[in-house]
C-alpha cells in the first residue's frame, strides 16, 4: 500500500506541533544526547574518551547535572503541555494488542489513532516516570553540593537506581527515534510544524476527523450572516 506524502506544496495541511513545542522538543532531544553522552563514561571506564567530547574528565563531571537541570525543566514544560493527548483510552488498549500488525505494516487492521498512538504515549509516560527518578537520584549523588549530607547506604542505592533508570530511558529513546524513522514524515512534522491532510488520515484518523471537524466550524463561523440563513456558498 503506497504510503501519503508527509507534505505536499499545494497543500497547506494541518498543524501538529506548533513552533513553541518544536523548540521545546528539541531543546530536550539535544540535551538528552548530550547527557546520555556525558552519563556514559561517569558509568563505565569504557566510554571514558567521550569525555573529550566535554572537555575533559573534569568538565563532564560538572557538567552532567547541570544539562540534566536544564533538561528536566524543558521536559516538565512539554509534559504539561502534552498530557492530554496523551492519556490512555479505550481503543490505544486495542492498538497494542495488535502490535503484530503495527510492526508487520498492516496499518489498515488497526483500529482508529487520535492524534497519538499508543506507542507514542507510552514513550510519554515512560519518560515521565524516568524523568522525575532520574532528578531525584541525581540530587542524592550531586557530590559537591547533597552527597555529602546524604548518608552512604541511600547514596548507593541513588547510584544504583540512577544508572537503571537510565538504561531504561535510552532504551525508550532509540525506540522512539526508530519509530520516528519508521513512520515517515513524523520528522517532518517536529521539524516544519504541519503535516499533510492525507498523512494525518492515514496515520492518526480520529485526530484528522478532529481537525476537519474545526475546520468546518470555522469555515461556518467565518460565513456572512445571510449566507448562513440561506445556506447559500460563497461565490
Ligand atoms: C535525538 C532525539 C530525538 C529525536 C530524533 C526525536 C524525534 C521525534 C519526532 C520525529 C517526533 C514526532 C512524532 C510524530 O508526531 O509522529 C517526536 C515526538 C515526541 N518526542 Fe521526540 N525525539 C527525540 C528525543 C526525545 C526525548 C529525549 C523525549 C523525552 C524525554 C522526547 C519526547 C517526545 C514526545 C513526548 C513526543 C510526542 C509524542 C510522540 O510522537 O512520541 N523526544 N520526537
Amino acid at each position: 500500500m503506497s504510503k501519503p506524502k508527509p507534505h505536499a506544496k499545494s497543500d497547506p495541511g494541518i498543524l501538529r506541533y506548533d513552533a513553541l513545542s518544536r523548540i521545546n522538543h528539541w531543546l530536550i532531544a539535544i540535551s538528552f544526547v548530550m547527557l546520555v553522552l556525558s552519563g556514559l563514561p561517569l558509568f563505565h571506564p569504557f566510554f571514558w574518551s567521550l569525555t573529550g567530547l566535554f572537555g575533559g574528565p573534569t568538565m563532564t563531571r560538572i557538567l552532567h547535572p547541570y544539562i540534566g537541570l536544564f533538561m528536566t525543566l524543558f521536559f516538565v514544560i512539554m509534559a504539561i503541555r502534552f498530557f492530554k493527548v496523551s492519556l490512555i483510552k479505550r481503543h490505544d488498549i486495542q492498538w497494542l494488542k495488535q502490535i503484530k500488525d503495527v510492526l508487520s505494516n498492516h496499518d489498515e487492521r488497526l483500529p482508529p489513532v487520535g492524534k497519538n498512538n499508543a506507542g507514542q504515549k507510552l514513550v510519554y509516560w515512560i519518560m515521565v516516570l524516568c524523568v522525575p527518578l532520574l532528578l531525584v537520584t541525581g540530587l542524592l549523588i550531586w557530590q559537591p553540593y547533597f552527597a555529602d549530607a546524604i548518608p552512604i547506604t541511600l547514596r548507593r542505592l541513588a547510584a544504583f537506581g540512577h544508572a537503571y533508570v537510565a538504561f531504561l530511558a535510552i532504551i525508550t529513546l532509540i525506540i522512539h527515534i526508530y519509530s520516528g524513522i519508521w513512520v515517515k514524515g513524523s520528522f517532518t512534522a517536529m521539524i516544519r510544524g504541519r503535516v499533510s491532510k492525507p498523512w494525518a488520515k492515514h496515520h492518526h484518523d480520529l485526530w484528522y476527523e478532529e481537525e476537519m471537524e474545526k475546520e468546518r466550524k470555522e469555515r461556518e463561523m467565518s460565513k456572512p450572516q445571510h449566507q448562513i440563513m440561506t445556506g447559500e456558498e460563497p461565490k
